[in-house]
């Protein structure tokens, strides 16, 4: 990394010395590790048949992309190395818990009530798993494109009427390659009883056949979508 204020020039002189240094590279495939740094992307792909220009910082390779972008031959990637997840009407976490200490990511709750966050940031004490929480509605809050590998949710959107809008900023939110579960009440085909009717007006709840479930997530555009009915 060059702090001196003659960086610029440093770096003109040095770019074609250590370029000179690389072993031939032409047509083949090259992987370039800290690429949003050290900036040899542009010039690697002008020779490369296949660049990958990888980096642990996501502002960095997104920049890097924004300036070398236009070289078909090259792909950005960002190698966080721990993967993060959204748990989505967390209540108070214990999902969460569970996955950031068996399988080491990065976990983020949302839920509206202050009362289960708190019961959630109470058993965080003194935990060492990554686990952070927000009291937040999740039909209002937004997080930036691509942040999360994985979107959870157990038994929370039966409440949401938009259920279209919201899987939408799911699919937004997600890493290329990300995954989505959820469980979650649905109903059976044909007329509810009169006191089911009445049940699901009196609680709010937006339920669908499964099926019709399934369709709304593949409608905002996810694929190999699973939609099954884990009730029987
Ligand atoms: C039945 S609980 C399920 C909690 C947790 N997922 C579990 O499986 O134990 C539903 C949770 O969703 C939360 N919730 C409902 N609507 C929400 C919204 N719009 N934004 C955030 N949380 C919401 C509620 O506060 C509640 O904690």
């Amino acid at each position: 990394m060059m702090l001196d204020y003659k960086a610029v020039d440093l770096d003109k002189e040095e770019r074609p010395e250590v370029l000179s240094l690389f072993p031939p590279y032409e047509g083949k495939t090259v992987l370039e590790l800290g690429a949003g740094i050290v900036h040899f992307t542009g010039e690697l792909a002008k020779k490369a048949g296949k660049l990958i220009a990888l980096d642990f910082i996501e502002g960095a390779i997104k920049k890097n992309e924004s300036i070398n972008g236009h070289h078909k031959n090259v792909k950005f990637m960002c190698a966080d190395p721990s993967q993060k997840a959204l748990d989505v009407g967390c209540g108070i976490g214990g999902g969460d818990f569970y996955m950031a200490e068996k399988y080491d990511v990065h976990v983020v709750g949302i839920d509206l009530s202050i009362n289960m966050i708190s019961f959630a940031l109470e058993r965080a004490i003194g935990l060492k798993c990554a686990v952070e929480f927000d009291v937040a509605d999740y039909t209002k809050k937004t997080y930036p494109n691509d942040t999360f590998d994985v979107i959870y949710s157990r038994d929370t959107i039966l409440h949401i009427q938009d259920k279209p809008t919201l899987f939408k900023s799911f699919y937004k939110w997600l890493r290329p390659g990300g995954k989505i579960l959820i469980s979650d009440y649905c109903k059976s085909a044909g007329p509810a009883s009169e006191e089911l009717t009445g049940y699901i007006k009196q609680m709010g709840y937006d339920l669908h056949v499964v099926e019709a479930y399934g369709q709304m997530l593949r409608d905002a555009d996810f694929h190999e979508v699973v939609a099954e009915d884990r009730t029987g």
